[in-house]
C-alpha cells in the first residue's frame, strides 16, 4: 500500500515513524514522505525504500495517493484537506490536527474505546479520521470502562498537562527555565548552611528577571504552572477543555450526554499528561466493581493500588514517560457522596496521547483494505 506521511520530522511525525518501526509496521508499505520545505531531499530511512522527499504543497502528488498520514499541524490541514478534497480526491486522510475533528463526517480514532465507530466508518465511506485531543484520549484509555457500561452520569477532570502538549520549543523552554534557575542558585544549593528563604527568593526573583526565558510560555512554568490552555471560549472555559466535553462525546457516541468538564493546567513535566478526575456514577457501586472496570478499559490500562509506595512508583510521569501505560489510581469513593469516586490518572502525551492512534488507524486500514 502507498501511504504518504506529512509532519514526520515533528515530534508526534518522529514518535509515529519510531513506533511503526518498533512495530514492523513498515513491511508491505511504500511510503512517500512528504515536507513543505526541502522537497528533492532524502527520506528517513525506515528500511523500505522510499522516492526523494516529496512537495507537501503538490497536489497532484499528494492526490495520487490512497492514505495520507499527516502530523504537519492545523494550518496544513485548512489548506490542503479542502482542495484534495475539492478535486474528487477519496483517498483516507489519518491526521493529528484539530481542525477536522467536529467536522459531521469525520470519525476520532482511538480504537480501544471506539473500534466498532472506525469500523463502521470505513464501511460506510467515511474518508476523515482524525486524532483526537491528547487529554481526551488519555482520559478515555483510563476510564473507558466506565462510560461503556453506562456508568457515569458526569465527569471533572483537572488536568496536569505536559510542555510537550505546547510543542517542542515549549519543551526546551521548560528544561531551559529549569537551567536558569538551577544556575542562578547554584551558590546558595551548594551551601547547605544557606537559608531556605534566600534559596527561595533568589528562585523567585530568578523567575522575574530580564534574561529568564518565557518566549514559547510567555510567563515562568518551572517552579510554577500554568492554569491556562489554549484560547478561551465564549462560557469563560478554554478550548482545551471545551474539548473535553465535546470530543469525549463524540469518541463514545453515546445519545445521552454524560458532561465532561474541569480546569486544564500546564505543568513542569515534560511529556506526559496527569489528571485527577471525579466521576459521578450512576448507582452506588462496590469500589472493587469500580476498579476492575476501570482495569478492563484495554491492555494499556493499568490500576496503580492506592497505597504510598506503589503510588509514587507508579503513578506519576517520571514512571510512564515513553511507556505505552496508562496507569490509574488514587481510586476511592469521595466523601461528596455515595456515587462520587475520585481517581487519577497519568499517560504518554506522545503515544497514547497522539501518535499511537494513528499508528494503528493505519494498520485497521490495511486490515480493511486487505
Ligand atoms: N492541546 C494539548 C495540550 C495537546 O496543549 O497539552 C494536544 O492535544
Amino acid at each position: 500500500m502507498r501511504v504518504g506521511f506529512v509532519g514526520w520530522r515533528g515530534m508526534v511525525g518522529s514518535v509515529l515513524l519510531d513506533r511503526m518501526t518498533d512495530e514492523g509496521d513498515w513491511a508491505g508499505l511504500e511510503p512517500v514522505f512528504f515536507s513543505t520545505s526541502n522537497a528533492g531531499g532524502a527520506p528517513p530511512e525506515v528500511g523500505v525504500p522510499a522516492p526523494p522527499l516529496a512537495d507537501a504543497h503538490d497536489l497532484d502528488a499528494l492526490a495520487a495517493l490512497p492514505v495520507i498520514v499527516t502530523c504537519q499541524g492545523g494550518d496544513y490541514t485548512k489548506a490542503v484537506h479542502p482542495a484534495l478534497r475539492a478535486r474528487g480526491w477519496q483517498g483516507i486522510w489519518i491526521d493529528a490536527a484539530s481542525a477536522l475533528r467536529m467536522q459531521p463526517d469525520a470519525v476520532l480514532v482511538l480504537d480501544p474505546i471506539n473500534r466498532g465507530a472506525i469500523d463502521a466508518g470505513l464501511r460506510s465511506g467515511v474518508r476523515d479520521f482524525i486524532g483526537a485531543n491528547c487529554t481526551v484520549s488519555l482520559m478515555l484509555m483510563a476510564f473507558g470502562g466506565l462510560f461503556r457500561r453506562g456508568w457515569v452520569q458526569w465527569m471533572t477532570s483537572m488536568t496536569y498537562q505536559a510542555a510537550s502538549g505546547a510543542g517542542a520549543a515549549n519543551m526546551r523552554e521548560l528544561v531551559a527555565q529549569m537551567r536558569w534557575l538551577g544556575e542562578h542558585s547554584a551558590d546558595l544549593l551548594d551551601d547547605p548552611s544557606s537559608a531556605i528563604l534566600d534559596l527561595e527568593r533568589r528562585v523567585r526573583r530568578g523567575m522575574h528577571s530580564d534574561g529568564f526565558p518565557t518566549d514559547a510560555f510567555g510567563a515562568p512554568l518551572a517552579g510554577s504552572l500554568l492554569p491556562w490552555i489554549d484560547v478561551g471560549m465564549p462560557g469563560g472555559e478554554t478550548r482545551e477543555e471545551w474539548k473535553g466535553d465535546v470530543e469525549s462525546h463524540k469518541i463514545l457516541g453515546m445519545d445521552a450526554k454524560v458532561p465532561v468538564d474541569g480546569i486544564c493546567v500546564r505543568v513542569g513535566a515534560l511529556r506526559c499528561h496527569s489528571q485527577a478526575v471525579t466521576l459521578c456514577l450512576t448507582s452506588d457501586l462496590p469500589l472493587a466493581d469500580i476498579e476492575a472496570a476501570i482495569a478492563e478499559t484495554s491492555p494499556w490500562t493499568r490500576l496503580v493500588p492506592n497505597d504510598k509506595a506503589t503510588t509514587i512508583d507508579r503513578l506519576t510521569p517520571a514512571a510512564v514517560t515513553g511507556t505505552l501505560d496508562i496507569a490509574v489510581g488514587r481510586v476511592r469513593k469521595l466523601k461528596t457522596g455515595p456515587t462520587h469516586v475520585g481517581a487519577f490518572t497519568v499517560g504518554d502525551q506522545l503515544l497514547w496521547g497522539a501518535a499511537e492512534p494513528l499508528r494503528r488507524m493505519l494498520a485497521i486500514v490495511r486490515e480493511h483494505q486487505g
